[in-house]
């Protein structure tokens, strides 16, 4: 079979956070994650919190030898807002923070591994949430700008690519409508409120960004779940419209063309869960569109008409216009329960390029959570994870397709390097290049390390 090639300057990278990697010694405030852990921990899996991680808080120079070992060419982590400002309401630094990411950056810079840095991957201060509701209120819409003007300024010089927000539906999904992120309030209006005040406070960093005149670029990192109807029947068809909109098109639509979409304001309106927006924000979130952007792919999300008239009587719900769908025989990783459909990853791109003026993007996560990998360490204490091996090759067959078709992607970030700290899921799903020994934070490259090695030597694989 034909090698498939990727252009010169393809960008081979791997993503993390900062609160599921860094650990949380020496921060000067709690996350929502920290507090929450502390007093909820039955909602953990295995009652595992978000205190060691993969401890690179002390061991990040062991992670980048890794990456350079495996050719990596760059590296997505975040900021923590909670570890870099010291005081939330005006944004000085906290000095020991600085030290801390300016080493890490730098060590990034050593070894030939760009850093990408993001500033907020779902860990509000948890001040801010209690005395002002986070995102809810557009007092930290402005916080957060101070805090992301604080960062461009210490680190805007060596870091050139810049991501405001990484997946903000998932935030306000999680945080207002599902039930799996704090502060855990069911409110549709609420969620519109949150996920608005979060466009404003990206546009907010993108213009500071661009008034600092630095070089380089910003943009955001939107989890694309491509909602695919049951059935060629409108009702259906519908759904997933419905469905696209809120869950995609809300960030999508105003950060790449400045606007939303009327059809999704209409649906607030008519549900009366409108938001609140002041003078001079349509013109912030126009003027402030974004240079590129990341696309997160998992799994596409199929949906279906609901199949029972909504409870009127009940507060109203985005799922009033859509089921989830389990499709008979959908092929699934049954390691971790989501399905398996790569082709979806070549309808993203080919969406971008057709809907989206063709902006510039790079898949800034996608990969396979496995549990109980320890069963496929062989005898050299190495995991043979050819299930990885063949989904990554799967989905850049497609992604590969959609570039020779013209979609303008540049990269490709796997999730994750070294398996880490998930949320509520703790250390349940692993998904690294680099498998993390629980007892002594030890770090192993798995086959796939080894695989993406090779590709990333020869631009290229045998498909
Ligand atoms: C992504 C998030 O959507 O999913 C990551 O950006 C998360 O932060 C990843 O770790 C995997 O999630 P899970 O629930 O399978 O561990």
């Amino acid at each position: 079979m034909k090698k498939l090639k990727f252009p010169e300057n393809f960008d081979w990278g791997t993503a993390s956070s900062g609160p599921q990697s860094e650990g949380s010694q020496d921060k000067p405030h709690e996350s929502l994650w920290d507090y929450w852990y502390k007093n909820d921990k039955e909602r953990f899996y295995q009652n595992v919190g978000p205190k060691i991680t993969c401890d690179s808080y002390n061991r990040y120079k062991e992670d980048i030898k890794i990456m350079a070992e495996l050719g990596l060419k760059s590296f997505r982590t975040s900021i923590q807002w909670t570890r870099l400002i010291k005081n939330l309401e005006t944004g000085e630094p906290d000095p020991k923070a600085v030290e801390f990411y300016n080493n890490y950056i730098n060590e990034m810079l050593e070894n030939g591994i760009e850093p990408v840095m993001n500033l907020f991957h779902f860990d509000t201060p948890i001040e801010l949430e209690q005395k002002y509701g986070g995102f809810k209120s557009k007092k930290v819409t402005e916080l957060y700008v101070k805090f992301a003007k604080t960062a461009f300024e210490l680190f805007g010089d060596r870091v050139k690519r810049w991501i405001t927000f990484n997946e903000p539906v998932a935030h306000t999904k999680g945080a207002y409508l599902y039930n799996f992120i704090y502060p855990a309030e069911l409110s549709t209006k609420s969620f519109a409120q949150a996920s608005y005040n979060i466009l404003l406070a990206h546009a907010g960093a993108c213009k500071v960004y661009k008034s600092l005149q630095l070089s380089g670029e910003i943009g955001i990192v939107l989890d694309l779940l491509p909602p695919i109807p049951r059935s060629a029947r409108s009702a259906d068809k519908y759904a997933a419209r419905v469905a696209d909109l809120f869950f995609n098109m809300i960030f999508m639509d105003p950060c790449v063309n400045g606007q939303y979409d009327d059809e999704y304001l209409e649906i607030l309106e008519k549900h009366d869960c409108m938001f609140d927006i002041l003078p001079g924000e349509k013109e912030l979130i126009k003027e402030n569109t974004v240079d590129f952007i990341g696309i997160n792919y998992y799994q596409p999300q199929r949906v279906n008409a609901p199949k029972y008239a909504p409870n009127v009587n009940a507060p109203f719900t985005p799922n009033w216009y859509f089921d989830d769908y389990e499709m008979p025989n959908r092929r699934m990783n049954v390691y971790r329960g989501w399905e398996i459909y790569p082709k979806s990853i070549y309808d993203i791109a080919m969406r971008v390029k057709n809907e989206f003026g063709n902006i510039k993007w790079f898949i800034s996560e996608n990969g396979m959570g496995v549990q109980n990998e320890e069963r496929f360490i062989n005898k050299d204490g190495m995991i043979e994870d050819d299930y990885r091996i063949e989904f990554i090759k799967e989905h850049l067959e497609w992604l590969h397709k959609a570039m020779e078709e013209g979609s303008n992607c540049q990269g490709y970030h796997l999730w994750t390097f070294v398996d880490n700290w998930s949320w509520t899921n703790a250390y349940k799903n692993r998904y690294g290049y680099v498998s993390l020994d629980l007892k002594t934070r030890n770090r192993t490259i798995k086959k796939s390390g080894y695989w993406i090695k090779k590709v990333i030597e020869e631009n290229g694989f045998e498909p």
